[in-house]
Parts: C-alpha cells; sequence; structure tokens
C-alpha cells in the first residue's frame, strides 16, 4: 500500500509542476497579450486627447483643460484624465481620478524626461502618459488612465480553471494507478504468492498462475525454481525411501558422486553426431528442439546429473547465433548444467559424412534389414575428415585436463578414438557402439573394414548393448586384424595396448514416482483429437527408418483386422513417425512406402468416422509423446533390428498405472532384457497380428504382472547405472 501511495504522490507530484509551470507560462502570455492591448488604445487615445490640449496647456487655460478632462474623463473603460504643466503640477484631472491621482502623478512627469511616453499597470489601473508640445515647445503631459480590473478577472478564471483541471486530472491518476497497480501487480503478486506456498508446502506441481504481462519472466523462473525443487524433492524422498529398503538403486545424485570419486574431480567429455538441443529457425523466432534419437534420450541424463562437455555437429540453422564464437553454450537452456560444444561441418562435410559414409554406408551394414550399404570413397574421405575435425574440437576442449575420460558414441567416430589416444595417451576413452554389430561375413564388405577396426580398437573400452554384438565384433576383428583375441577377458590386445569389449545395455531415467506432467490431455480428449471414436488404441514411436519395421506393423495390424473382424470399427493404430535423414533417398522412397501402406490399409477398411491407421508424420516432444504412451492400449515395437530401442523402454516408464501390453521385436536389444513383453517376429505377420489380439484380450491381471516385471527390471537398470558400469569399468584399467 505504502508503494502504491508513493507512486501516485509522485505522479500527483509530476502532474501539478507541468500544470503550475504550464498555467504560469499561459498567464504570462495573456498579461502580456491585455497590457500590450491596454498600451495600443492608450497611446492612441493619449495622443488624440494631447492635441486637443495642446493649446489649452500653452495658454494654460485652466477652464478649457477642466471641461477636457470632464468630458473625455467619463469614457467607457476609462477612469479619468489629468493635465500636468512642465514642472509636473496638476492642472486638471476628472474627478473619478480622485483615489488614483497619487500614482499618476508620481508616474505622469517622467514623460517629461528623455524617456518621452511612458507606461504602467498599477494594480487595476493603466496609465499612460504622452508630453504634449504646442508648436514644438513642450507646454506639459496628459495621462489617460484605463481601467484594467479586467486583466486580474481574466488571470484569475485562468489559474482557477487550471486548478481544477488539475484536480480531476488528480482524481482520474490516483484511480487509474489504483486499478493499474491493483490487476497487474498486486492481483499477480497475491496469485504468484498463494502459488509458492502451495509449490513450497508440495500441494500443486502445476504451471504459476501468471503466463503473461510483466511478471512472465519472472513467473519462467519461477516455473524452472519449482521444478527442480520438485526433483530434487522426489530425489530426495526416493533416496530416503531406498535407504529405508536397504536398496541402493542408482540415482543421478548417485551417479554424480560417483563419478567425482572415480573421476578425482576431473570433467566428462562425450563425443556424440546428434546434439540434444537443436537450435532451429521459425520464422522470425528460434525454437529449440531435442531431437528424436535414442541417443540423446540415453546420454542426456548423465551429463546432466554429472556435467561436463557434450561435443556435437551443430546441425541446427540458428546453431550459431545461439553459440559463443568457439561453438559453445550451457543447456539445457533454461536450467543449464552442461556445456554443448558444436562442431561447425560444410554441406559437402556433412553429405559425405553424417549422410553417405554413416548413414547410406554404416548404418546398413550394421542393421541387417534389407537395404544395400553404399560405399563411395569420396563419403570416406570426409568420413574421415570429419572424424579428424572432431578429434581437433575435443582436444582443444580437453586443453590441459589431466587423464580425461572420453565417452565417444557411436558408428560416426570409429576413427576417433585411435586419434584421441595419439595426441593424448593419457585420456581414457571409452567408445559406445549404439547400433547393432553384424557377422564377421556381413561386416567384410567393407572395403575400409581394417581402417575402421584400427579406429575403434584406440579406445580402451568398446562397449554395444548386448554379448551377441561384442562376440560378432571380436570375430570380425579376428578375421580382418593381426591381433590376439583374450577370450578370457573380452579383449583385444593389438600393436601393445588393451582393449576391453563388454555388453552394456543402455536404458533411460526411469523415475519413479513418475515427473508429474502439467496439463496432458485425457485419453478421452486424445482420442477427440485423433477423430477416433474406436475402443482401442495401440501406438507406435519412431523415427521413419526402414530399420523400425513400421510397414510390418501395419501389416500386423491389417491382418489382425482381417481375422477378427470384431476389432474393425474398435482399433485405431497411431504412429507417432519423426521424420530422419530424408535427405537420403532411401529413406524417402521409405516414407512413401510407409504413407502407402498406411492408406493402402485404410482404405480397405476405414468408414466415415473411423480409419484404423493413423500416421502423424511429424517431429514430436517427449511432452507430446507421452500422453499417447500413457492412453495406449498396446505399444509396438517392431524393428527389424535394433541395437537397444529405447521406446520399449520409455512405454514402460509412461506406464505407472501397470496398465497396457508392449508387443516387442525379438531383433531389437530390449527384447533380452524386456521379458514380460510380448516377443514377435515382425517378418511373421500372422504372428503380430496375433500378438496384438492377445494384447488386446490380456486380462487387466496379467498387464499388471507383466507390466510390474518390466518396470522392477527399468528402475534397477536404469541409465545410471549404465553410465556407472561404463565409467567404473573404464576408470579401473591401466593405462
Ligand atoms: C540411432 C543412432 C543414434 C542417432 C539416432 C538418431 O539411435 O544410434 O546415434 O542419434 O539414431 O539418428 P540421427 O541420424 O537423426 O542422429
Amino acid at each position: 500500500m505504502r508503494i502504491t501511495l508513493r507512486l501516485i504522490a509522485a505522479l500527483l507530484v509530476a502532474a501539478s509542476l507541468v500544470v503550475a509551470v504550464s498555467t504560469y507560462l499561459q498567464v504570462r502570455a495573456e498579461t502580456r497579450k491585455l497590457t500590450e492591448d491596454l498600451a495600443r488604445r492608450g497611446s492612441m487615445l493619449a495622443d488624440a486627447l494631447g492635441e486637443l490640449a495642446a493649446a489649452p496647456l500653452a495658454a494654460r487655460d485652466a477652464a478649457e483643460l477642466s471641461r477636457l478632462v470632464q468630458t473625455y474623463g467619463g469614457r467607457e473603460g476609462l477612469v479619468g484624465v489629468a493635465v500636468f504643466d512642465p514642472a509636473g503640477v496638476a492642472l486638471a484631472a476628472s474627478a473619478s481620478l480622485t483615489p488614483d491621482l497619487r500614482a499618476v502623478q508620481l508616474l505622469a512627469p517622467r514623460a517629461l524626461g528623455p524617456e518621452g511616453r511612458v507606461s504602467r499597470l498599477v494594480r487595476d489601473r493603466y496609465i499612460y502618459a504622452v508630453p504634449v508640445r504646442d508648436e514644438g515647445t513642450l507646454v506639459g503631459v496628459l495621462a489617460v488612465v484605463r481601467d484594467a480590473a479586467a486583466i486580474r478577472t481574466t488571470l484569475s478564471r485562468m489559474w482557477r480553471h487550471n486548478f481544477l483541471r488539475l484536480l480531476s486530472h488528480a482524481v482520474l491518476i490516483s484511480l487509474v494507478s489504483l486499478l493499474i497497480i491493483r490487476w497487474n501487480i498486486l492481483a499477480p503478486i497475491d496469485q504468484m504468492t498463494g502459488w509458492m506456498k502451495q509449490i513450497r508446502s508440495g500441494e500443486t506441481s502445476a504451471a504459476p498462475p501468471v503466463a503473461r504481462g510483466l511478471f512472465e519472466p519472472l513467473a519462467s523462473e519461477a516455473t524452472q525454481m519449482a521444478r527442480s525443487l520438485a526433483a530434487a524433492r522426489a530425489a530426495a524422498e526416493e533416496e530416503a525411501r531406498l535407504r529405508q529398503q536397504g536398496q541402493s538403486l542408482w540415482t543421478p545424485e548417485r551417479l554424480k558422486e560417483h563419478v567425482k570419486e572415480k573421476l578425482e574431480g576431473r570433467p566428462l567429455f562425450v563425443v556424440a553426431n546428434r546434439e540434444p538441443y537443436v537450435h532451429a529457425r521459425q520464422g522470425k523466432k528460434v525454437q529449440v528442439i531435442v531431437p528424436a534419437s535414442g541417443l540423446v534420450t540415453g546420454i542426456e541424463p548423465i551429463l546432466l546429473a554429472c556435467g561436463g562437455t557434450w561435443v556435437a555437429h551443430g546441425s541446427g540453422d540458428a546453431d550459431r547465433e545461439m553459440a559463443d564464437a568457439a561453438g559453445r553454450l550451457p543447456v539445457p537452456p533454461e536450467e543449464p548444467r552442461y556445456t554443448l560444444k558444436r562442431v561447425w561441418l560444410t554441406p559437402e562435410e556433412e553429405e559425405g559424412y553424417y549422410y553417405g559414409f554413416s548413414n547410406e554406408g554404416l548404418w546398413p551394414l550394421c542393421h541387417i534389414a534389407h537395404t544395400r550399404p553404399i560405399f563411395r570413397e569420396e563419403d570416406w574421405r570426409h568420413y574421415q575428415a570429419a572424424n579428424k575435425k572432431f578429434a581437433d574440437a575435443l582436444l582443444e576442449e580437453m586443453g590441459d585436463v589431466r587423464d580425461p575420460v572420453v565417452l565417444v558414441q557411436d558408428y560416426h567416430f570409429a576413427l576417433l578414438p585411435a586419434l584421441i589416444k595419439r595426441r593424448r595417451p593419457d585420456a581414457r576413452v571409452a567408445l559406445f557402439w549404439h547400433i547393432p554389430w553384424p557377422n564377421p561375413e556381413a561386416f567384410g564388405i567393407c572395403p575400409w573394414q581394417r581402417e575402421l577396426l584400427a579406429g575403434m580398437l584406440g579406445a580402451d573400452l568398446v562397449g554395444f548393448h548386448i554379448q551377441f554384438h561384442c562376440n560378432n565384433f571380436l570375430e570380425t576383428v579376428d578375421q580382418a586384424l593381426e591381433c590376439r583375441i583374450d577370450g578370457e577377458r573380452f579383449a583385444v590386445q593389438r600393436a601393445g595396448h588393451l582393449t576391453l569389449v563388454k555388453p552394456f545395455p543402455i536404458s533411460i531415467a526411469f523415475s519413479e514416482p513418475p515427473v508429474r506432467s502439467q496439463a496432458e490431455p485425457s485419453q478421452e480428449a486424445l482420442r477427440k483429437a485423433l477423430g477416433a471414436t474406436a475402443r482401442y488404441l495401440g501406438v507406435g514411436v519412431d523415427r521413419v527408418d526402414y530399420t523400425k519395421g513400421i510397414v510390418e506393423r501395419f501389416r500386423g495390424v491389417e491382418r489382425c483386422l482381417e481375422k477378427h473382424p470384431e476389432y474393425q470399427g474398435q482399433l485405431v493404430f497411431v504412429e507417432l513417425g519423426a521424420p530422419s535423414r530424408t535427405h537420403i533417398k532411401r529413406y524417402q522412397e521409405h516414407m512413401n512406402e510407409v504413407e502407402a501402406e498406411a492408406a493402402r490399409i485404410n482404405a480397405r477398411f476405414q468408414s466415415k468416422d473411423y480409419k484404423p491407421i493413423v500416421f502423424l508424420n511429424r517431429h514430436h516432444s517427449h511432452a507430446e509423446i507421452e500422453p499417447y504412451y500413457k492412453a495406449a492400449d498396446f505399444c509396438m515395437v517392431t524393428s527389424l533390428a535394433d541395437g537397444m530401442n529405447l521406446v520399449a523402454k520409455e512405454f514402460v516408464s509412461a506406464r505407472a498405472d501397470e496398465c497396457g501390453v508392449l508387443i516387442l521385436s525379438r531383433f531389437t536389444g530390449a527384447a533380452r532384457e524386456l521379458h514380460d513383453a510380448v516377443v514377435v517376429n515382425p517378418y511373421d505377420t500372422g504372428q503380430t497380428a496375433d500378438a496384438i489380439r492377445y494384447a488386446l484380450e490380456m486380462s487387466p491381471d496379467e498387464q499388471g504382472r507383466r507390466m510390474a516385471g518390466m518396470r522392477a527390471q527399468l528402475k534397477e537398470n536404469n541409465i545410471y547405472r549404465w553410465a556407472s558400469r561404463l565409467i567404473t569399468e573404464l576408470a579401473a584399467i591401466r593405462l
């Protein structure tokens, strides 16, 4: 209230000052105007009367002078006329002039001096005196006195008028200020205070009530703070619960402490092609996009927990403007916890290294999904150069950190470990391969297999998701290179360097209790948005990639509807397909296949308000995907080949209600861990159709049992455990 009063008082003082100064200037101008008018008229009359009085004055004709002053002294607006001899002695004056005669007497004789005519405003009288000459001789002075009371009246009317105006402004200013303060400041503060109290006491997790206006930045900061508080509270509760139960699950806090101890406080370095935050231009705005990538889902929680540096390709069209001159920026943008270092590639480098060698060569080579790998010499040269470029960027980031620990990610960087080790033998380098490793015969078709393997074996530790891929890798190395395989330790000894090869099944940041997301649409709302009146909802979430078995999945739905017509009109399958690597011809063809297959199947079964397959072909954020996971009766992951597939784990993580069924391809790494999924061979359409029906008819009890089993598995084997194992293993290696 005191602030309100102070603000209003300050506004009023400012308004009063403005009105006072402007009125003063107005009054001064008006006075000048009225006085000039009096002077003009006084001068004309005095001149005219002076001429009439010249002769009688020269003759000292008192009677004539008296007649003159009486005759003209009574004119309208005139108070009177007076005549003086050259010595300043009054010779005649109008009777009405008596009260003012003294003032006239004091002024009039000055007209005899060098000034000549004189005039003055004395109280309400305007006196104008002129010297009178008769044939050139000064014979006296004539003064006319006009009534000037009108000036005072006009001026005081002006003051009064402006004062009233000020008064009305003051009332208006006070009222408007009060309302503005009330609506725009006090009410939002009240709401925020109430919200903060509720947040503090844990009564709500909703967004702050103030989303716009003056308090928007504050509200957004408060939201971040509330989120951190909620996360810290949940972590503390979880820790307490675990202590209580004598368990020791891996949490971000535990990982942080563990890494601190293992790395003796040194920072962690990660190199991965895909960046966790892409800045993309959308009209005039810059949007932050979290890309659809299992790698980002897996790796980011580790950096969020432990801090460090993530070296990645800056692929967004607004990436440069959001980073500093060295390509660095703190992330996540809303609450920075680690550094993202962006490496810039030319379009030719990106074409050759990323699209060409990595994704037209190595990707189909490692995923046996019947797309022929393409190996071009030019792409290989770009791949080598890009690996070198990333190595240089990483070496620069590492600076003089002694014994740095580096986690290199994926098939984009097979050459990086050796490049790093050559220049920093003190570095501990792990390479984690997120995709499958095929058998030696399949891998052997790569013209540069020896160079790739030699680059990889620069690492101290090479990790795959499953033992099967480790075995394939060891066999490949054995057949392609001169080296010694240590079958007991699962290691490769080559040119005096030892590389351990081990499985580390990657996971997600499973959280329990689940993080409550705000304003999540209900299953009903979701169905409405899809235009689905159907009873059952199935979901698939993928990058649109030929390894994901999306077409096979659609055919499974088709076969199910064929075999079990009772589900026609009742079952809707939603595919959230993020466009991926669309620059590559095979991906464009695949996108067309997926669209055509959905259209073909829909044409068979659709009616006015039903179609069995909804293909939502765009990027969906985690927040957008989550409600689908929660609403689905089943989730289908039908990859033809997949290192792990974290979508399967995300679906399980979202189902805190222990409902819903996971249909999972046996060709995923996840199938080795999630034994309670309904496992299928996606090439077997009939089996997939049966699995869908089985899922739809599964009793709630069985769903609960299976889901609880998978959740317990995930809870134990989360991404923090994965990172702790990898880092412990790496730190234990004797260089
Ligand atoms: C796979 C790869 C990741 C990659 C992701 C997305 O999961 O193993 O390294 O990040 O696909 O692919 P993209 O080409 O879009 O990075």
